[in-house]
Parts: C-alpha cells; sequence; structure tokens
C-alpha cells in the first residue's frame, strides 16, 4: 500500500513539473513571438487585421500558414521556429484557437 502511494506521489511530482516546464516553454514562445512580430510584422498591417471582424484566419493550420506567407514578404530568413512562435503569440494573444 505504501509503495502504491510512493508510486502515485511521484508520477503526481513528475507531471506537475512537465506541466511547469511546458508553462514555461510557452511563455519563452509567447515572448519570442512578441518579441519578432514587433520587430517585423506591423509594416504593412497593424495588429487590427487580427480582430477585424473579416478576418480570414480560421484555424491554428490557417494561421501558420498565414504568418508563412506574411513573412516570405518581407524577404528576410526566418528560422521555423521564429514562425511556430509568431503564429504561437498570435494565436495565445488574438485569435485562441
Ligand atoms: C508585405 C506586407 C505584409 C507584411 C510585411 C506582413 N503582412 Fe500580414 N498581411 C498582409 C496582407 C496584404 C494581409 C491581408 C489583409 C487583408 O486581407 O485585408 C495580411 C494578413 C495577415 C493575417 C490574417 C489576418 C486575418 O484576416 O485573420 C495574419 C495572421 C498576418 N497577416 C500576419 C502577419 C505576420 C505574422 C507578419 C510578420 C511576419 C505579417 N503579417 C507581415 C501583408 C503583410
Amino acid at each position: 500500500m505504501k509503495k502504491l502511494f510512493l508510486l502515485i506521489c511521484t508520477s503526481a511530482t513528475l507531471s506537475l513539473f512537465s506541466s511547469f516546464a511546458q508553462a514555461e516553454k510557452n511563455a519563452e514562445l509567447y515572448q519570442h513571438g512578441e518579441e519578432t512580430h514587433e520587430a517585423h510584422c506591423n509594416k504593412c498591417h497593424t495588429s487590427s487585421v487580427y480582430t477585424r471582424e473579416t478576418r480570414f484566419v480560421k484555424s491554428m493550420e490557417a494561421l501558420s500558414k498565414q504568418v508563412r506567407r506574411c513573412k516570405d514578404n518581407l524577404g528576410i530568413a526566418w528560422f521555423d521556429e521564429d514562425t511556430e512562435a509568431v503564429a504561437h503569440f498570435l494565436n495565445e494573444k488574438y485569435y485562441k484557437f
């Protein structure tokens, strides 16, 4: 019985740690996305395109695609991580899929 209890405690603690790690990773992704967006993405439109009535992005997949399409217009090289971070940031802040 004691062993079972210990086992349960250990796995609960482990999953707590992994959710902390996940939250931290998300926070880093968000911050990186926010900074990258701030630096590059306000040239043609402001953030109001993400909140307007007629916004056309309707899914997380479409959001990633659109971020990619828009950054290709910038003519600068981005790592996949940058694109992923910006899509994550836009989703957390505006789209909430
Ligand atoms: C070269 C100009 C240009 C740049 C730079 C640009 N965009 Fe765009 N973006 C557009 C245009 C044009 C649209 C479509 C606007 C419309 O339909 O009225 C758009 C639309 C979008 C949408 C869809 C909005 C909706 O309706 O849901 C997203 C998301 C987006 N851009 C993200 C980004 C991100 C992220 C960056 C930075 C990498 C970026 N854009 C930089 C031109 C640009």
